[in-house]
């Protein structure tokens, strides 16, 4: 992927930090989508009282694309860390993964985990959900 467009991911991700809504674990994640026609999306986590409403940062950046009627992306960047210290990478959780099997090329789409601009890794989809289950086993 082209440096520029990765830290810029990483940039949005990490603003989202300030919005990610976390008051039940202080665990604070943000994400920046972006599509396959360059334009991108962001998304933080938001918690709930009942815990199980709760949606992450990735699908709250997923759920506002598709939304707006996006259905092909390219890559996702993903920051967190409690109280929005960024000292590991925040894996996207299997939920959000299954999410992501749903919209994305497994074999291309590309997760970027990051904890600042110099620091990141990239996998594909694939590496973070082998064998997946998709639209394509419905086919
Ligand atoms: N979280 C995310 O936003 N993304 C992930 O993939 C992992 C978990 C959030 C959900 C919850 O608000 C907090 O992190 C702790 O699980």
């Amino acid at each position: 992927m082209d440096k520029k467009i990765v830290e810029e991911m990483i940039e949005l991700a990490m603003e989202q930090l300030r919005f990610s809504y976390t008051p039940y674990s202080g665990f604070k994640v943000g994400a920046a989508l972006l599509t396959k026609d360059g334009k991108l999306y962001t998304g933080c986590n938001i918690e709930n009282a009942a815990y199980t409403p709760t949606n992450c940062a990735e699908r709250t950046a997923f759920f506002k694309a598709v939304s707006e009627g996006e259905k092909e992306f390219q890559a996702i960047c993903v920051v967190g860390g409690k109280d929005g210290v960024l000292t590991e990478y925040a894996a996207p959780c299997g939920v959000c993964r299954q999410v992501m099997m749903e919209f994305c090329n497994p074999d291309t789409f590309q997760i970027i985990l990051a904890t600042s601009k110099e620091q990141y890794e990239i996998f594909t989809l694939k590496e973070l959900l082998p064998l997946g289950f998709g639209p394509k086993n419905l086919a």
